[in-house]
């Protein structure tokens, strides 16, 4: 700015109110902050390079175009490690063999800090869902392994099927559906089911409220709420009244069950009566449904679509759980019977069989685990400072890595948009990590597998369905999965739709 134009700028400020002077003074003070940082970092050799770009610059991107945003600061560089600013907060974003499984194992790379302080995607209730101790996670995730016992899970297949059929009879005997609100709000009915109590599950109404209260919490991520938490803004909250309603439910649930003083074979009464208060099982349901539900379905949207567009996997899947049904079912499924037939069957075919013996179901999800799940990977480095490809991780800073530096590597699979089940699985270290991997696996990994078998199963078994376009027609070529879109990883609007008739 020639000087002129800054005895300009000077009096303007110096005349304007004084919300536009703080305004000023405080954008000043931050890059003046920011320049700071850049030459003392600079003066360390074994920095990782810094993204040209102004730290206001990357919380759009990162928050809305995360993989577009990643994959250029990779390109840009030509580096596999390099750092930007969110605000206050570094980042160091990491690839490569070497800067994975450094990642994936580091000790001091903190999971807990890394999300909370970047995605912010749990409903913050203080002392329950955030600020969590580790012996508060740690109990969770001991009544997540509870919920996930043989024994548990066994008892839940059959109401996990008559979920299935309910709901896919509720849809009508014929029709043409977006996968990704349908199939989505579906798993999200099982994840119900399988993590609270009878009076929410049983309750079509409040599990679909409960849905929209999430998508709220979801949409209050804003950049703003996640950058600068303590501002009251729109998303903040939006994302509060949210989590205060979806804390409402659970008490309520909660309860109705104590008033009744009548035990049921759930989830719910497992928790209360292993002793854990109503803080605890609020903590537990807020926090494992959103760490459940969305996931789960994603994968399980995209998973019916590409069968729905590879009839030579359906045909494999299809005659897959018939003969589980031959083998294990005292009545056996006649093609054209009712779903609640079908469900009787199904549910004779025993929890090992559906995890032990369905290798063609297992190769469909491991592919589209690794094909559309857009998930970077956070951690906090809590200490000591770290090298990765003789770059400095210092300790407070925060690491991130996106998956699709390995699921979507060419070299490690060729031609990565396909969708190949039957694909060599590569052998460098942390190949596929769908489930996680190193320090940090999925704790709800079995339940999320069942619940896609189970619906996989109803819908190969109880109806006809294929991908069709939104005037009805086949579709010859899917839509990508759209990695930018971190939550839904959704193809654009009306792309592809699951056309269906019920067998019967
Ligand atoms: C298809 C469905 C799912 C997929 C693909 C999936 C994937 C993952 C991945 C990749 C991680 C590691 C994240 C990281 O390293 O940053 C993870 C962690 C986790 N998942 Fe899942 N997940 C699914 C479903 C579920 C379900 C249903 C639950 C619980 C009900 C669950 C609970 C968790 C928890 C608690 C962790 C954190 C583990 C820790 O802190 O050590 N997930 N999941």
């Amino acid at each position: 700015m020639h000087p002129a134009g800054l005895l300009v700028f000077a009096r303007e400020v110096l005349t304007a109110g004084l919300f536009w002077q703080i305004c000023v003074l405080i954008i000043l003070l931050l890059l003046l902050c920011e320049c700071a940082v850049r030459w003392w970092t600079t003066k360390r050799d074994d920095m990782p390079i810094s993204l040209n770009s102004l730290f206001i610059s990357t919380i759009v991107p990162f928050v809305r175009n995360r993989y577009d945003f990643l994959t250029w600061g990779f390109q840009s560089t030509g580096e596999t490690v390099f750092r930007f600013r969110l605000l206050n907060k570094p980042v160091v974003a990491v690839s490569g063999e070497s800067g994975r499984s450094t990642f994936l194992t580091a000790k001091g790379f903190d999971i807990h800090s890394g999300f909370k302080d970047l995605l912010g995607g749990i409903p913050l209730v203080r002392g329950v869902t955030s600020d969590l101790h580790g012996k508060t996670i740690a109990h969770i995730y001991r009544r997540l392994a509870m919920v996930q016992t043989q024994g548990s899970l066994s008892n839940l297949i059959p109401q996990l099927l008559a979920d299935c059929c309910n709901t896919i009879e509720a849809w009508g005997k014929r029709g043409r559906l977006d996968p990704f609100p349908s199939i989505y709000h579906l798993i999200f009915q099982l994840t119900v089911r399988a993590l609270t109590g009878t009076e929410i599950a049983d309750d079509p109404a409040i599990v679909a409220r409960l849905k929209h209260l999430y998508d709220e919490v979801d949409e209050g991520n804003t950049p703003a709420a996640i950058l600068l938490p303590w501002w009251p803004g729109r998303g903040m909250i939006r994302k509060l009244l949210a989590t205060k309603r979806i804390y409402d439910i659970i008490t309520k649930a909660i309860d109705t069950r104590l008033k009744s003083g009548k035990p049921r074979d759930d989830t719910l009464q497992m928790l209360l009566d292993s002793g854990d208060d109503n803080m605890a099982v609020v903590g537990f349901t807020m926090g494992l449904i959103i760490a459940g539900a969305r996931s789960t379905g994603t994968t399980a949207s995209w998973l019916l679509t590409y069968l729905g567009a590879h009839p030579e996997w359906k045909a494999r899947a299809h005659v897959e759980i018939e003969s589980l049904i031959f083998t294990h079912s005292l009545t056996p499924y006649k093609a054209g019977a009712p779903l609640s037939d079908l469900s009787v069957a199904l549910a004779q075919i025993p929890l090992n069989a559906w995890e032990g013996s369905t290798p063609v179901l297992d190769a469909l999800i491991h592919e589209t685990t690794r094909l559309a799940q857009p998930h970077t990977a956070m951690r906090k480095n809590v200490g000591p400072d770290m090298h990765i490809d003789g770059k400095l991780i210092p300790s407070g800073h925060y690491v991130v890595y996106p998956f699709s530096d390995v699921h979507l590597n060419e070299e490690l699979y060729p031609d990565p948009w396909k969708f190949d089940p039957s694909r060599p699985r590569p052998d460098a270290r942390y190949s596929y990590v769908g489930w996680g991997g190193g320090k940090t696996t999925c704790l709800g990994q079995r339940l999320a597998k069942l619940e896609m078998k189970l619906l996989s199963a109803v819908f190969l078994l109880g109806t006809d369905f294929s991908i069709v376009d939104n005037g009805g027609k086949a579709l010859e070529t899917l839509p990508r999965p759209n990695w930018n879109d971190i939550l839904g990883c959704k193809p654009p609007k009306d792309s592809c739709f699951i056309q269906y008739h019920l067998n019967y």
